[in-house]
C-alpha cells in the first residue's frame, strides 16, 4: 500500500515512507512498549535495569524496590510494566492519592504473591502515615499496623511475601527522606532526544497503521519537547489534519498546518509557554517572580507550572530558576522576538 501519489514526497522521503508502510503490514505492536529491547531511549536506565533484572532472575530473588522520577509523559509507567514484565511477574497498580488511611495499603500489601510487583504511581501524594506503613514492609518483608486506640492499642506485626515495589514521581523531593532511602535502585528519567522521539513516533505510527514520512515526523520529534507522551499527541492529532485532508499518508503539509492550528512553534512550545515567558518579561520586567506569582497572573494551576511547563523552559534555556524566582533568559527574549536588555539589579 504505497501512496505515490503524494508529489511532495522526494526520493529520500518516498523511500523512507515505503519501508514504514510495509513494516506497518505485518508487525502489529502496541502503543506502549512491554520489553526492554522495544523501549526507545533511557539508555542508562535501559543498561542498568538489565543488569539488576538479570541478577535477580539468577538468584531466583524479587528485584530491589525501584523510584522513577522525572517529568510526566516520559515513560515510568511504561518502565514499571516493562520490569515486571521481564521479571515475569504479576504487577499490582495503584496511586498514591488513592491511598488515604494506613489500611488501604494494609489491604493491597496483604494480597501480594511472592515476587509480585506493587506499582504506586505519584507515591508523593501519600499522606505520611501511610507511607510509615511501606518502611517495614519494603524493608523486613512485614507489615506493622495499630490496632485499637489508647491504652489497648498495640502492634500486630504480619509478614509478607517477597515483593518489589516500584513507586513513580514527578517531584522526588517531596517524598520523606526514609521511604526515599528505602529504595534500592533510584533512576531519574531524562527527556529524549529528537532522533530518539523520531522512533518512537515511527513506532506509533506503524502501532496505528498510519503512515508517515520521515521529514512530517522529525518535525513532529523538534515539537515533542522530549516527551513521548506529547509526540504521541502530536501525531494523533496531525493524524486527524491529514484524514482531514483526505490523505492516508502524514507529510509536512498536514503536520505544518497541524502545528499552527495548535499555535505551537517550532520548539514546540504552545499558548501557556508563551504566556509565562511573556509575563517573566512584560509584566515583572525581567524582575526574578516567584510560581505562585506566574501562576495566578496567566491563569494556571500550579503544580502544571512546576511539573509540566518549567522543567522543559528551563531545559531548553528559556528560563533561570534563582533563588529569588524565575527569569527569562536572553533565548527566551529572542524567541520572542523582544529586544533584550541586561538587567543591572
Ligand atoms: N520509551 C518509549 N518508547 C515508546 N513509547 C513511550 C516510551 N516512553 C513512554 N512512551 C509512551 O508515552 C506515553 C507516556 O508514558 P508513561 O505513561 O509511561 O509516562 P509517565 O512518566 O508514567 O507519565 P506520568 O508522570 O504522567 O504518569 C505512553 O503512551 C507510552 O506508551
Ligand atoms: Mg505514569
Amino acid at each position: 500500500m504505497i501512496n505515490n501519489s503524494n508529489s511532495a514526497l522526494d526520493e529520500k522521503e518516498g523511500t523512507v515512507y515505503k519501508e514504514l508502510t510495509e513494516k506497518s503490514d505485518d508487525i502489529d505492536i502496541s502503543l506502549r512498549p512491554q520489553s526492554l529491547d522495544e523501549y526507545i531511549g533511557q539508555e542508562d536506565i535501559k543498561k542498568e535495569l538489565s543488569i539488576f533484572i538479570l541478577g535477580a532472575k539468577k538468584r531466583k530473588e524479587s528485584l530491589d524496590h525501584v523510584l522513577f522520577y522525572g517529568p510526566p509523559g516520559l515513560g515510568k509507567t511504561t518502565l514499571a510494566n516493562v520490569i515486571a514484565h521481564e521479571m515475569d511477574s504479576d504487577i499490582k497498580t495503584t496511586n498514591g492519592s488513592s491511598l488515604v488511611r494506613t489500611g488501604d495499603l494494609a489491604a493491597i500489601l496483604s494480597s501480594l504473591s511472592p515476587g509480585d510487583v506493587l506499582f504506586i504511581d505519584e507515591i508523593h501524594r501519600m499522606p505520611i502515615v501511610v507511607q510509615e506503613v511501606l518502611y517495614s514492609a519494603m524493608e523486613d518483608f512485614s507489615l506493622s499496623i495499630i490496632v485499637g486506640k489508647g491504652a489497648e492499642a498495640r502492634t500486630l506485626t504480619l509478614p509478607l511475601p517477597p515483593f518489589t515495589l516500584i513507586g513513580a514521581t514527578t517531584d522526588a523531593g517531596s517524598l520523606s527522606a526514609p521511604l526515599r532511602d528505602r529504595f534500592g535502585i533510584v533512576f531519574r528519567l531524562q527527556y529524549y532526544s529528537p532522533e530518539e522521539l523520531l522512533k518512537i513516533i515511527n513506532r506509533t505510527s506503524r502501532a496505528l497503521k498510519f503512515p508517515i514520512t520521515i521529514d512530517a515526523a522529525y518535525q513532529i520529534a523538534l515539537r515533542g519537547r522530549g516527551t513521548p507522551r506529547i509526540a504521541n499527541r502530536l501525531f494523533r492529532r496531525v493524524r486527524d489534519f491529514a484524514t482531514y485532508e483526505g490523505k492516508s499518508i502524514i507529510d509536512k503539509e498536514s503536520t505544518q498546518a497541524a502545528m499552527k492550528f495548535l499555535a505551537i512553534d517550532e520548539l514546540g512550545l504552545d499558548e501557556t509557554d508563551r504566556k509565562i515567558l511573556e509575563c517573566l518579561i512584560y509584566r515583572y520586567n525581567g524582575k526574578p517572580v516567584g510560581l505562585n506569582a506566574i501562576a495566578s497572573a496567566i491563569g494556571e494551576g500550579v503544580e502544571n507550572i512546576s511539573d509540566v511547563y518549567e522543567p522543559y523552559l528551563v531545559q531548553i534555556g528559556m528560563i533561570n530558576r534563582t533563588p529569588k524566582g524565575r527569569i527569562a533568559t536572553k533565548a527566551a527574549y529572542d524567541h520572542l522576538s523582544i529586544p533584550y536588555t541586561e538587567r543591572q539589579d
